[in-house]
């Protein structure tokens, strides 16, 4: 069933665990996630990054939220919808039209107060649509340049509570030495800092750059406070790999409609990588 995603995240609270918000590019991998929640009983989001449709044309906005829509109705498990890392406030407020009613704003790559300046005003809009919205603060960089490694970047607690009073956010993504893509090293997420974050907020916390990080730390940042983690990489990577296995598979066998078995193929294949993921989430 479509849920706001805010009461999946308070759900999430309730059980001391985190949501898992997936990345999706396209049918296959919306399908598989809403598949394998249904299968597995565990609340999911589905999440679209806007990146993806606007440099490598996997998909237009209003048609991946219809879709998702359909196929969360389709079930019973409680399936929300998330907009990932949006910069500005036209694009968010286009999304939210087109059907997202849960978005991010990412303004952390500015200085405290424009970040606290633009996320205000996505959710004064936001909120009057209906919309719940996640920032962030402290900036969650890239892994491949050891962003994870740079402190410097890192949430500040005081400076979070801050954040989330004057913008009145439903979600707060946090850096406590997380970085998307691949690490370089193994990270090593900053759990103190975490828990004097969770105690000076009173929002769901999120931590992106979820590929790699090892599930030990996953088990008690979730303990400790974040509701949402985000997934990327490690999943467009399986996607791929199974492309690459059914190709393998095929080649050479001359028959022309085989095209048509990938979409079954390869959604086994991310339905068991989603189904072992899915029990880090423990509602
Ligand atoms: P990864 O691609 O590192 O898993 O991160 C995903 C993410 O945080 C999207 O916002």
């Amino acid at each position: 069933m479509l849920e706001k995603v805010s009461t999946i995240l308070r759900m999430a609270d309730e059980c001391n665990t985190a949501v898992i918000s997936f990345i999706c590019m396209d049918y296959n991998m919306a399908y598989s996630v809403i598949a394998t929640a249904e299968k597995t009983n565990t609340p999911v989001l589905v999440m679209l990054l806007p990146e993806h449709y606007e440099k490598n044309n996997t998909m237009n906005v209003g048609g991946f939220a219809a879709m998702v829509k359909e196929l969360a109705e389709s079930v019973k498990v409680p399936v929300g919808l998330h907009l990932d890392h949006s910069y500005d406030y036209e694009s968010v407020i286009r999304s939210i039209k087109k059907g997202f009613s849960s978005v991010m704003i990412d303004a952390s790559a500015y200085g405290l107060e424009e970040n606290i300046a633009l996320t205000r005003k996505v959710t004064e809009t936001a909120h009057i649509l209906g919309a719940d919205v996640e920032a962030e603060i402290g900036h969650v960089g890239l892994a491949q340049d050891c962003d994870g490694d740079k402190s410097d970047y890192y949430t500040k607690a005081d400076a979070a509570e801050r954040f989330c009073r004057e913008t009145e956010v439903d979600s707060l993504t946090i850096a406590i030495g997380n970085a998307h893509g691949v690490y370089v090293e193994t990270p090593h997420l900053d759990i103190a800092r975490l828990e004097e974050i969770n105690a000076a907020t009173d929002v769901p916390l999120v931590l992106h750059g979820g590929s790699g990080i090892p599930h030990e730390q996953l088990e008690i940042a979730f303990r400790k406070g974040i509701n949402k983690f985000n997934v990327g990489t490690e999943f467009l990577g399986v996607y791929y790999d199974a492309v690459a296995e059914y190709v393998h598979n095929t080649e050479g066998d001359g028959r022309p409609l085989k095209m048509l078995e990938v979409p079954m193929f390869v959604q086994e294949r991310l339905c068991g990588y989603l189904e072992e993921k899915l029990k880090l989430s423990r509602f």
